[in-house]
């Protein structure tokens, strides 16, 4: 029987800065992974952080990691070549099938990003998959936006908005990822699905500014972040109510997430 606990270690094959605290890490990896799920990555003696997935392929998973703390500020002291421990994937994470022949939106803010990559990664080479895809991605600064190759590519498949909160440079837009969302254009409103990933309050109010415009919560998705540890279901660190947002989700359709919010 194989112990859950157990991790595995996985090579650094590439290390890509974003900004001075954002980079992603291209890990070894092969098997099963959805966009939003996520893996435990640990150091001995440091201990382990939760980290999304935000790009997936034959035989790596990217992760990008924010330079917060203990673990993190730990993780960003390896280089290319060297090992992290991991295990995982954990998390129900985002069901392309929910999305597939759908008008899809998604909003999405900073490193909320990255458990949502896969996703705009997957539609945006399907986009025939779809009815079309609107993306609008909000950053603080010019200097805190993430992804900026694969946002040179989106540019060119989706409606793509990049949206900063302040610029002290031109040629940026500006404002809030809600101040979009009146403008977005929706042609069956039957038809669209939307998925929102970001801090509580930007969900919970960009949710509000969807609704305005005519979509059903059981239409739209979110993922979640809580503090979590063990990352399956064990420790009940992560429980709200009944769920545990580690296990059956982190993404939930809004009809269940709603009732996640602290
Ligand atoms: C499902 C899930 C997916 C995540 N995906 C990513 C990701 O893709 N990239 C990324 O950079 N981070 C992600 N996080 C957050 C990440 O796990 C934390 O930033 C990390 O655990 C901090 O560990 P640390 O030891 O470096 O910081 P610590 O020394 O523990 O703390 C530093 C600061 O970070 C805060 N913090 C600690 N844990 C969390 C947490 N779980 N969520 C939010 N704030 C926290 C603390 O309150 C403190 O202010 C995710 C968290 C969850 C639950
Ligand atoms: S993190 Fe342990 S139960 Fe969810």
């Amino acid at each position: 029987m194989c112990n859950e606990y157990i991790p595995f270690l996985s090579e650094i094959k590439e290390v890509k800065k974003h900004t001075e605290i954002e980079y992603t890490f291209r890990m070894a990896y092969v098997g099963d992974v959805k966009p939003g799920q996520f893996f435990e990555v640990s150091i001995p003696k440091f201990g382990e952080a939760p980290i999304s997935v935000s790009g997936i392929g034959e035989d790596y998973v990217d992760l990008t990691i924010r330079k917060v703390g203990k673990v993190t500020n730990e993780i960003f002291e390896n280089q290319v070549g060297q090992s992290l421990f991991m295990r995982g994937p954990y998390g129900n994470g985002f069901e392309l099938e929910d999305y597939k022949g759908k008008e899809l939106i998604i909003v999405a803010g900073g490193t909320g990003v990255s458990p949502v990559k896969g996703v705009i990664d997957y539609f945006g080479d399907h986009i025939g998959e779809t009815k079309g895809m609107s993306v609008i991605a909000g950053f603080k600064g010019p200097k805190d936006i993430l992804f900026k190759d694969s946002i040179k590519r989106w540019e060119n498949q989706m409606n793509l908005t990049i949206t900063v909160d302040k610029a002290d440079e031109p040629g940026y837009k500006e404002g809030m990822v809600t101040a979009y969302i009146p403008d977005l254009e929706i042609r069956d409103l039957d038809q669209a699905a939307a998925i929102v990933v970001g801090p509580p309050i930007m969900m919970k109010f960009t949710v509000m500014e969807l609704q305005k415009r005519g979509i059903k919560e059981e239409q739209i998705w979110i993922s979640q972040e809580r503090k979590m540890c063990c990352g399956i279901g064990k420790c009940g660190h992560c429980k709200m109510d009944d769920t545990y947002i580690c296990l059956d989700g982190p993404v939930f359709n809004y009809t269940k997430g709603k009732n996640l919010f602290d």
